[in-house]
């Protein structure tokens, strides 16, 4: 017998099912098990149902009573910028004062801000910062996360984004997803040179951050007055042929078509798409690219939020990710992000809950190890001190998450 852990006698068991995305009306279809237990072994789900007779064989100090709580899918956070130097403070309270993110940014602010901060920071500092970041997460029942590099945008420091978040994941139990996004911005030294800019990364940089295998994603800032659709296309396309799956950061600010171009190139997911069009939506819901919303990021920045009702009822498989970064969205509140997704954006709780759960283990290509509880699957889990699911938006804003299970073992308790 292996190590086991039984989680018996929760009000609930709620779960998606299955090993890939969910697309459109079935991502409401989450299975509900009342008075129910989860049997792990190994660091795995062995069984989800009635718990009874389990319980007379696991030993009784790896037996969790779960007696009036709600059982959930440990929730993947699928699009984060999170190891970066300094903050933006000031640039925050100047947005709420009328200034656009765009401007900032054309005025030195923005994304190379904390470039500057990133590249003088050292590994030791990023990683410190970002453990006290990450430990945040798991509190709010984050088991997997997804981070960026793209806050270097030059050789070095985009690979020690990356070498700290394969660190990271050696000091704590998140499970982290690591993206290679040196193209994130134009840095000052390539002004006006996109096309050099993005060379420079596919010949210099993409192939070392290859070599030593430091990330399974690459993605772009496809935007007016970032990446044109071409040099997105293009770039993505060179990642792709050296062996990264893709992601874009596509229709945040204008309608581009990137939505259109996750799809085209099979991106792994397509996020913010704010401004998507109607053609774009179409195309994500005939396609298996997830489209990965943003609302705490939308919400920031005082836009309007992308459709995920339209997305839903459209065909698309939607995920939620909180996008946690020093500008556009400092923010990695799960319980604001269920808020704004089921009070603004027309999501119901069950669409919300497959959205950031399965779906956001889609989006990080592993929906088949995460995202569900069936046997099978790695035991990553949250314990929610209600007993429904029904509490995650009702409890507006709060955090209701009480213990975190990752693979199998208990890693956190408020
Ligand atoms: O997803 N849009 C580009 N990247 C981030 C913002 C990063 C930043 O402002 O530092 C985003 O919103
Ligand atoms: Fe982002």
């Amino acid at each position: 017998m292996g190590d086991q852990l039984l989680i018996k006698n929760a009000a609930q068991v709620v779960t998606p099912l299955g090993h890939t995305a969910i697309k459109g009306a079935a991502m409401k279809d989450v299975k509900v098990y009342e008075n129910a237990s989860v049997l792990i072994e190994d660091g795995h789900i062995v069984a989800v149902g009635d718990g009874a007779e389990w319980a007379k064989t696991v030993p009784a100090d790896k037996q969790i009573d779960a007696t009036g709580k709600t059982v959930l899918p440990g929730f993947v956070d699928s699009h984060t910028h999170f190891v970066f130097g300094g903050y933006r403070a000031d640039e925050f309270l100047w947005r709420m004062e009328g200034m656009t993110y765009m401007e900032i940014m054309e005025r030195g602010g923005g994304i190379n801000n904390t470039m500057k901060a990133t590249r003088n920071a050292s590994a030791e500092e990023l990683i410190e910062h970002s453990m006290d970041i990450l430990e945040k997460m798991l509190a709010f029942g984050i088991t997997t996360v997804e981070g960026k590099s793209g806050y270097g945008m030059d050789h070095d420091t985009e690979l020690k984004q990356l070498e700290v978040m394969k660190e990271l994941e050696q000091r704590q139990p998140v499970e982290i997803v690591r993206t290679f996004m040196g193209a994130h911005s134009i840095p000052p030294e390539y002004k006006g040179r996109n096309e050099e800019f993005l060379e420079f990364l596919v010949k210099k940089v993409m192939p070392d951050v290859k070599k030593a295998d430091l990330a399974q994603f690459c993605d772009i800032f496809c935007e007016k007055g970032v990446f044109s659709i071409e040099e997105s296309r293009k770039y993505l396309q060179q990642a792709k042929d050296m062996g990264f799956d893709l992601k874009i950061h596509a229709d945040e600010i204008v309608t581009l078509g990137g939505a259109e171009l996750g799809a085209e190139l099979g991106c792994t997911s397509a996020d913010h798409l704010l401004h998507a069009s109607d053609e774009g939506i179409k195309a994500l819901a005939n396609s298996d690219t997830v489209a990965t919303l943003l609302p705490t990021t939308a919400f920031c920045l005082k836009e309007p939020f992308a459709p995920a009702r339209k997305m839903i009822d459209a065909g698309c498989a939607v995920a939620l990710a909180t996008d946690f970064n020093p500008g556009s969205g400092f923010t990695n509140s799960v319980p604001l992000m269920i808020a704004l997704g089921v009070i603004y954006m027309g999501m119901t709780a069950e669409e919300a809950i497959t959205a950031l759960t399965l779906n956001g283990a889609a989006a990080v290509g592993r929906a088949d190890t995460i995202g569900s509880l069936e046997a099978g699957k790695q035991a990553d889990l949250v314990i929610l001190q209600y007993p429904s699911y029904k509490f995650l938006p009702y409890h507006t804003g709060v955090n209701i998450v009480e213990t975190v299970i990752k693979k199998g073992k208990v890693v956190h308790q408020a």
